[in-house]
């Protein structure tokens, strides 16, 4: 079993009810790891998905091992039959495996490049794990998704929800740097699986890759979306039409007070780390109606899930 993609979820239902007993009695599996090693590749920077991934493996007893590779290991080479006579020192299908007799899960973070949409929507980095490792893989972001944060999204909806179908919001909002899509991809992903009424806004050109969002309700008007929403997650991503460029920096996108005052008292969602007061005002994320921090802290308890399923197969 890996799980690479929202699509590797048979039941979200099941799957948020399982994560929320899980953050009950999190040792309650402690021997379930016992002599089983979790390897951590990281090609870009972390805080919480390295930190709640490690404390998911260690609440199953298991052993971890983190590796940054864009600082400290060889440069991969991804293309088959590539002649490797400039800039990398290793194949993907000898890192792999090397990586697969030391590790029982290895667990990957590779964003996109934003500089090529193709290689990107392959998946170069998850997918030659994927196709070269012998031992089940998770994704800790990739470069078009990102399925344990969206879980742990679930887990907050059905934890702060107060109806059977909330409207959920999910606006874009400005940002400085050119971000990928993955955490947007697989909410939207995510929110197709639930009992919502899911609304996307975000400026007209902006629009996520159409083979994910679907038939998803999009609507260009901010504080027409936003009204009764329950749930607001805010996220910025780079443009997908014009691929990975920043087309909009408009303020006026940014989740204010005044905002969140045309919806249903909503809680505030954020996948962080997030830029204050560009993404959205100090009073909003300080804000009683902030789930940011319990959104983090069911980061853990949406990678032990995941771990406790991969271990039990
Ligand atoms: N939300 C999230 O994935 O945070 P990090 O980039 O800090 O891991």
């Amino acid at each position: 079993m890996n799980y690479t993609s929202i699509k590797d979820i048979d039941n979200l239902d099941q799957w948020v009810q399982q994560a929320i007993k899980i953050k009950k009695k999190p040792l309650k599996n402690k021997k379930l790891g016992k002599n089983k090693t979790l390897g951590m590749l990281f090609f870009n920077p972390s805080l919480r998905t390295r930190l709640s991934t490690q404390k998911a493996a260690l609440n199953l007893g298991m052993n971890v091992m983190v590796m940054n590779f864009g600082s400290e290991g060889w440069t991969l080479e991804y293309e088959d039959g590539a002649i490797m006579n400039s800039g990398s020192s290793e194949h993907i299908k000898e890192a792999a495996a090397v990586v697969s007799q030391y590790c029982d899960i290895i667990a990957v973070r590779a964003f996109a490049g934003l500089q090529d949409k193709e290689k990107d929507n392959a998946e170069t980095v998850m997918a030659g794990f994927l196709k070269y490792a012998t031992v089940p893989i998770v994704n800790m972001e990739g470069a078009t998704g990102h399925p344990l944060q969206a879980l742990a999204d679930a887990i907050t909806i059905a934890e702060y929800k107060t109806k059977a179908r909330p409207k959920v919001v999910l606006t874009w909002a400005p940002h400085p740097k050119a971000l990928p899509q993955a955490v947007a991809n697989s909410f939207v992903e995510m929110m197709q699986l639930q009992d919502a009424e899911f609304v996307i806004t975000h400026p007209k050109g902006y629009e996520l890759n159409p083979e994910i969002t679907k038939d998803s309700h999009i609507e260009y008007d901010q504080d027409k979306a936003f009204e009764n929403a329950d749930f607001i997650y805010a996220k910025n991503w780079s443009n997908y039409n014009e691929y990975g460029q920043i087309t909009n920096s408009d303020p006026n996108w940014t989740v204010t007070a005044e905002k969140m005052k045309l919806t249903n008292n909503a809680k505030f969602m954020h996948c962080l780390p997030v830029r204050r007061n560009v993404i959205v005002t100090d009073e909003v994320l300080d804000g009683p109606n902030s789930v940011v921090i319990e959104q983090a802290n069911n980061r853990t308890y949406s990678a032990q899930l995941v771990l406790q399923k991969i271990l039990k197969k």
